[in-house]
C-alpha cells in the first residue's frame, strides 16, 4: 500500500531539486563565461598575428639573411655608394623580390624580421 503524503510548497524534495538546479545554472554561467575568455583571447591572439602586429627580430632576420640571401650578393651590396634602396618601403619591397628570387619562401614574419636586420645593420631609416 502506498502512502502519498503531501507537503505542499514545503516539499523537502521539491526544495532540493530547486538547489541543484540552481547550481547547475551558477555552474552554467562559469562555463559560458569561461568560453566566452577562451574564445575572445584566442580571436584576439589571431587578428594580431594577422595584422602582422608581432615586433619584428632583427637577430632572427640576419641568421635567416645569412641561411639564405648569400647566394648572390653579399652585405656589401648595402653599403655600395650607388645602391639602389632609398627608404623603407623600397627596402621592403626589395626583400620581397629578392626572397622569390632566391626562393626562400619566407613567412611574413621571416620577411619583417629580414628587413629589419637589414635597417638595423645596414640602411638605417626611419619608420
Ligand atoms: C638570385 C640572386 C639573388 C639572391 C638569392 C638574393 N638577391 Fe638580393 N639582389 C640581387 C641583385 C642582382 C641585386 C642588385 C639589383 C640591382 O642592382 O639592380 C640585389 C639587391 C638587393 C638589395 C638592394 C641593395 C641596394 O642596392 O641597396 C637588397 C636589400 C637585397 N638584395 C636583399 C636580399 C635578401 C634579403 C635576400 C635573401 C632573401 C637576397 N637579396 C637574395 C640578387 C639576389
Amino acid at each position: 500500500m502506498v502512502s502519498t503524503v503531501s507537503y505542499g510548497k514545503l516539499n523537502p524534495l521539491r526544495l532540493n531539486r530547486h538547489k541543484i538546479h540552481n547550481g547547475a545554472k551558477q555552474m552554467m554561467t562559469k562555463i559560458l563565461v569561461f568560453l566566452f575568455l577562451v574564445a575572445t583571447t584566442f580571436t584576439f591572439s589571431l587578428t594580431s598575428a594577422w595584422a602582422g602586429e608581432r615586433a619584428p627580430d632583427a637577430a632572427h632576420g640576419k641568421t635567416l639573411h645569412s641561411k639564405s640571401c648569400m647566394g648572390c650578393h653579399d652585405n656589401s651590396q648595402y653599403t655600395r655608394s650607388n645602391r639602389i634602396i632609398h627608404t623603407f618601403e623600397d627596402l621592403s619591397a626589395r626583400v620581397k623580390f629578392c626572397d622569390a628570387a632566391a626562393n626562400a619562401d619566407f613567412s611574413p614574419n621571416d620577411l619583417n624580421d629580414v628587413v629589419e636586420h637589414l635597417n638595423v645593420d645596414f640602411y638605417k631609416f626611419g619608420k
